[in-house]
């Protein structure tokens, strides 16, 4: 896949064919487990996770029954991974594809953020932002959580930041209806993660 990323496919797929996934939790997190559970019964709202890496958050909602869940991925390695896990997950939501690039037609009801805002390249966050607005229906929902937290001098992912820096990306798209330190994050995150849930006003 040609592009112009930092970081493209072939960085990607040579992580995890070197097994560097340190992000990698193996199960959904509970700050997002805990959000799909207060939504109540499944619904046909679309619902987009960027930079799905194996997806456990699309596993998670596919099996409690959501059936417009969409991944999105550069590495065919993490995508196939999912499919493996999930053989009726529907081939056509698997999206190998770069998150810049994605249709917003048509658009989504709500993004799901977990460990993708990092792997970015930090100079791509206000387009990060920008894509999120544009991906989502007015009143759609960007939820997940961000690294509250500086990884020092990092020329490779994860790239870690603050929330005051973050808040300056999404102000000008977002309502922010939560944007706090999370309180059940996974252990080795406690007190290192911002529990995000901006509500697009575009
Ligand atoms: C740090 S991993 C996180 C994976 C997953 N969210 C998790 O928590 O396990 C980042 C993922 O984003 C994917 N990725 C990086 N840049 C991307 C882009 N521009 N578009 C789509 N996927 C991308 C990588 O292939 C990788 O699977």
């Amino acid at each position: 896949m040609k592009s112009d990323l930092l970081f493209g496919q072939e960085y990607w797929s040579s992580r995890y064919a070197t097994g560097r996934t340190g992000w990698d939790a193996g199960i959904i997190t509970p700050p997002l487990r805990d959000y799909f559970a207060q939504l109540g019964p499944p619904t046909a709202l679309r619902i987009l996770i960027p930079g799905a890496g194996k997806g456990y958050e699309a596993e998670y909602l596919y099996t409690m029954g959501w059936p417009n869940v969409f991944v999105a991925d550069l590495a065919p390695e993490a995508l196939q991974a999912l499919q493996a896990r999930v053989p009726d997950f529907p081939a056509d939501h698997l999206l190998q594809e770069d998150f810049f690039a994605l249709s917003p037609e048509p658009p989504y009801n709500l993004i799901v953020e977990q460990t993708f805002f990092c792997a970015i390249d930090p100079a791509r966050r206000a387009d990060y932002a920008r894509k999120c607005s544009e991906l989502l229906r007015p009143g759609g929902k960007l939820m997940g959580v961000l690294f509250d937290r500086e990884f020092g001098s990092a020329s490779e992912p994860p790239f870690g930041g603050t929330r005051e820096e973050y808040r300056a990306y999404f102000a000008p798209y977002f309502e922010f209806l939560h944007f706090e330190t999370a309180y059940n994050s996974l252990k080795p995150r406690q007190g290192q993660e911002l529990f995000i849930c901006l509500k697009n006003r575009h």
